[in-house]
Formats: C-alpha cells, sequence, structure tokens
C-alpha cells in the first residue's frame, strides 16, 4: 500500500510535493491517530508527525501512557499542499476534492491497522471520517458513534495548540485531558 501511495496521482497536490507520507506504525495497532496532512518537515522526511505537532503529541501521549511507538499515526491528505512566502512553505488547508480523492488511502490503513481507538486531531480529520454534522470544539473528548473503530473520538490538532499564543498551556492540558479520556478507554478496554 505504501509503494503504491508513492505513485498517487489521485489528485495535483503531488507535483509540488516532495514525497507521499503514508502512515506509520505497527500493523494492526489499538490507538491509530489522524492529522490533516504533511508539514514542511514530514514532507521533506517521508514521515508523519516529524515536526513541531509531532512534538508536541509525542510529549502529550508520554504524559497520558499512551506509547508513542505502539499507535499507529497518519493524515487524511498524504501529501504536503503549501504555497510559497518568501523561502518559507506555508501550509495551505486541503479542499473537500483533495480530501476526496485521498480518502481511500485513509480507508485503506484503517482496514490493515483495525484501531479500537481512533482519535481524529482536528477538524479536517473530523470532517473527513465523523461527517460535517461534528464539531471538535463540542465533541472534542467524547465517544462519536462510528463503525470506523470501537471508539471513535476527536480533539484538536495539536498544532492549534502551537498557535494559542497567551492560551497556550491550557489548551495542552485540554488536549492531553482529551487523550487521557482514551488512554482510560484503553485501559479499561484491554485487549
Ligand atoms: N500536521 C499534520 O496534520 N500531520 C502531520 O504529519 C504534521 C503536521
Amino acid at each position: 500500500m505504501r509503494r503504491a501511495s508513492a505513485g498517487c496521482r489521485a489528485c495535483d497536490l503531488w507535483e509540488r510535493a516532495t514525497q507521499t507520507v503514508f502512515g506509520a506504525g505497527p500493523v494492526p495497532a489499538r490507538v491509530m491517530l489522524v492529522g490533516e496532512q504533511p508539514g514542511d518537515r514530514e514532507d521533506l522526511e517521508g514521515e508523519p508527525f516529524v515536526g513541531p505537532a509531532g512534538t508536541i503529541l509525542g510529549k502529550a501521549l508520554d504524559e497520558v501512557g499512551i506509547d508513542r511507538e505502539t499507535a499507529f499515526v497518519t493524515n487524511v491528505v498524504k501529501h504536503f499542499k503549501w504555497r510559497p512566502s518568501g523561502k518559507r512553505r506555508l501550509h495551505e488547508r486541503p479542499n473537500r476534492t483533495e480530501v476526496g480523492a485521498c480518502l481511500p488511502w485513509l480507508e485503506s490503513e484503517l482496514a490493515l491497522v483495525r484501531p479500537a481507538a481512533l482519535v481524529l486531531l482536528g477538524a479536517t480529520a473530523t470532517a473527513a471520517l465523523a461527517g460535517p454534522d461534528v464539531s471538535v470544539t463540542r465533541d472534542r473528548g467524547r465517544p462519536l458513534s462510528l463503525p470506523h473503530a470501537a471508539l471513535v473520538t476527536a480533539t484538536v490538532h495539536p498544532s492549534s495548540i502551537l498557535r494559542a499564543g497567551e492560551r497556550r498551556d491550557d489548551a495542552y492540558a485540554a488536549f492531553v485531558r482529551d487523550l487521557q479520556s482514551v488512554a482510560r478507554w484503553l485501559e479499561s478496554n484491554a485487549a
């Protein structure tokens, strides 16, 4: 699957991206976390969540006792969408067509990984898998009734914590609380 996705031309994003960034982690895995799309670092390294958002995610997982190495981590969209700003490449949100074009890869990952708990990180992942009626702000941290896993839950994207300015500590604490619910669920639903 990873090899096939490397040549994906289902939308135009491949043209400006360095490479396809497929999910990473054990298969199967009890926990799967889904972000939006690779960022600048992920695009260069070919691995999901290895940049600043990944550092926050790893720290929060560590705090709640979920070993990141045991989780499968991926994104809805597998190519970095960006626009130039001087020498920098600025993240651009993928549109519905791009998300739709990439969705078969995520569905295949889900079918192979068969997670017990699925965590949707941010609005793009939540809209892609939970639909437009679920709001991250309103529904974060609670179980969503969806068929993808025994527990499906949404929380903020870790990069929103980096952008939270003065509210950063609170935003991080709330993120940790959401992941804590996942950790508790995993404990009480041991494999
Ligand atoms: N943001 C994401 O959504 N995914 C990554 O892999 C990195 C940053």
